[in-house]
């Protein structure tokens, strides 16, 4: 995995402090539930929404300060999206997770349904616990459309006639509404007026939308010990990526292959083969390119700062991770 220490070094300490309040905010009240959220917090991740959450709350600080608020908006985002995590590695059968066994793999469906339920309910716990209204609404969104796009792929699996703007819209859901909207919550609670609250929206939301069109690539080009889960699975399920979505349109034979979801032995094989020898990954990466700076114009109007900078090198660690 691509080391992001440096990339979030004006918020180094923070996440160091925010690992540590995860695990104890979870509290102890359900040994089980404990052991089971705490076994996902405890092999880390790459914290990327918290950073993103901290370099926005100092970056939009005259005093480059972050509040008590903005740090406990920050490990809501995080708790919110390993909840969801846990619930997805349930319905994609998906036996490792941060390079180590996925929460259902260890202690069974049962607990990992209920161990997400559980994140889920902190999550929303501590988010009314802000006191703010805006932000409650903004992210408790977030949650619905987790749940919206987990359906949409879900419903759409082996649909050959997907449409790439379907997929971006499913992406958004999935993984962009989060970032997107713990991005505009920074701009609420820092009070810094409704235009850059809304560009604060627009960077989360294109660069949640290039990380997750990336993480697709990854799927493809990515060895299994990288991707800390084994490669090619989304196909294999029958989500189509945008790799896949294009290579579609480029190879026809490709659709003879998803239509009858591989069931011939030698298909699968043959479908991967036929997106890496078509255009459909060089396209996927110019799509999440275009995302990328789409994102980084959204900061223009920031003053700059070691923060705003490592904002900016975000979105580029986002592209260097394919390669
Ligand atoms: C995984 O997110 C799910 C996607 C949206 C692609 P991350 O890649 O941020 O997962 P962790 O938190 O680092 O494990
Ligand atoms: C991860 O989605 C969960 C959400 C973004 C809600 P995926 O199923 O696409 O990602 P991985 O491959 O499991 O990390
Ligand atoms: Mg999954
Ligand atoms: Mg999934």
């Amino acid at each position: 995995m691509t080391s992001t220490t440096s990339l979030f070094s004006p918020v180094e300490a923070d996440l160091c402090l925010l690992a540590e309040n995860l695990k104890e905010l979870v509290g102890a009240r359900h040994h089980m539930l404990r052991i089971a959220a705490e076994h996902l917090f405890g092999a880390g991740g790459k914290r990327i929404r918290p950073a993103i959450v901290l370099l926005l709350s100092r970056a939009a600080s005259p005093e480059r300060q972050i509040s008590d608020k903005h740090f406990r908006l920050a490990e809501i985002a995080e708790m919110i999206h390993t909840a969801s995590l846990v619930h997805d590695d349930v319905v994609d059968e998906s036996a490792m997770r941060r390079g180590v066994p996925t929460v259902h793999s260890s202690f069974g469906n049962r607990i990992a349904i209920l161990a997400g339920d559980f994140l889920f309910a902190q999550s929303s716990w501590h988010l009314a616990n802000l006191d703010n209204l805006t932000v409650v609404k903004l992210l408790s969104r977030v949650i619905m459309d987790l749940a919206e796009g987990e359906i949409q792929q879900g419903t759409t699996r082996f649909n050959a006639d997907l449409a790439i703007e379907a997929y971006l819209q499913k992406s958004y859901y999935k993984t962009a509404s989060l970032i997107a909207n713990s991005c505009k919550s920074v701009g609420v609670l820092s009070g810094v007026g409704e235009a850059l609250t809304e560009k604060f929206y627009g960077y989360g939301r294109d660069l949640g939308l290039a990380f997750q069109i990336v993480d697709d690539i990854l799927d493809f080009t990515g060895s299994a010990d990288v991707l800390g889960k084994p490669a090619g699975s989304d196909l294999k399920s029958g989500h189509l990526t945008a790799p896949a979505l294009y290579a579609l349109k480029e190879v026809p034979y490709l659709r003879t292959l998803v239509e009858r979801e591989f069931a011939q032995p030698g298909d699968f094989e043959e479908a991967i083969s036929l997106i890496h020898s078509s255009r459909g990954i060089e396209r996927a990466r110019s799509l999440a390119a275009q995302h990328v700076r789409q994102a980084v114009s959204y900061l223009s109007e920031l003053p700059a700062s070691e923060s705003k900078q490592a904002l900016e090198d975000i979105s580029d660690y986002v592209l260097r991770r394919l390669n």
